[in-house]
């Protein structure tokens, strides 16, 4: 099988073949995702939720990312690997190169950071540099504490107009691709229709070029409160790749995310 790249990405936004991702933190999982056909795998930060046991994803540090990445290269055979930059570990540009080479030296394709314009001159630089970059954007978890809980943003025209304008910003800084979480149906739709790169959507409606999805929440496995977003695909006596399997198929055929899993 051919190894995804960024060319493929870019092409499927082109062909509106919609772009499929789970979040793995090890060998095992990746390795199985491969297999049922996902493109990209997201090692999230979640994994200190998940993994670690923390209550945020601010414990995390730049280390945890790098041995959890390292996990899921061994396991991988051919998606394209997304890395979370973890929290202040990309708050200077310099900075930001420095924890970027350690994640691509790790295994990672991409590299993932939350924030707006004030990520563009980091962006730039790692994009001069060699290092694709997805920003992310909306419901960014590192931010809790300033956002004031797990909230849908860009709900304004106000926001939403914010949003579009750090958008365009971010992918003339060197953009490769846009990740939007929590916004309403409405607006993931009118983004993706005015950049010219992927976005990748959670609890962001079905129209972005792409969805991902938390490993643990898709297969029922989400301890506390589980969110709106959020389908259950280990259902009806399938096994794990089974349930992959669906979630690919379902993301493709448009059925999933629907609309009871978006915001207004
Ligand atoms: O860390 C993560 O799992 C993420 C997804 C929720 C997009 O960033
Ligand atoms: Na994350």
């Amino acid at each position: 099988i051919k190894p995804v790249t960024l060319s493929t990405l870019k092409q499927m936004k082109t062909d509106k073949d919609k772009i499929t991702i789970l979040t793995s933190y090890d060998a095992t999982f990746t390795n199985v995702m491969n297999v049922a056909g996902v493109e990209a795998i997201l090692v999230g930060d979640s994994l200190g939720m998940l993994v670690q046991g923390q209550d945020s994803t601010l414990p995390v540090t730049i280390e945890d990312m790098c041995y959890h990445t390292a996990a899921v290269k061994r396991g991988n055979t051919n998606a394209f690997i997304v890395s979370d930059m973890s929290f202040m570990s990309y708050s200077k540009p310099e900075q930001a190169l420095d924890n970027a080479a350690k994640l691509m030296q790790a295994g990672a394709n991409m590299v993932k950071l939350e924030g707006g314009s004030w990520l563009a001159d980091t962006i730039k630089l790692l994009s001069q540099r060699g290092i694709p970059v997805c920003a992310h954007l909306g419901l960014t978890p590192q931010s809790v504490h300033k956002l004031g809980g797990y909230k849908v943003q860009g709900k304004s025209q106000e926001t939403a107009d914010l949003l579009l304008q750090e958008s365009l910003e971010l992918v003339e800084a060197g953009a490769d691709m846009l990740l939007y979480e929590c916004i309403p149906t409405a607006l993931g739709k009118s983004l993706t229709e005015a950049v010219p790169v992927p976005t990748i959507g959670i609890g962001a409606g079905h129209y972005t070029d792409g969805q991902v999805l938390v490993l643990h929440d898709m297969i029922g496995l989400n301890l506390g409160h589980t969110p709106r977003f959020v389908k259950n695909f280990l259902i009806d006596g399938r096994n794990i790749t089974e349930a992959f399997e669906a979630y690919v198929k379902e993301v493709k055929d448009m059925t999933f995310p629907g609309a009871e899993h978006g915001f207004k």
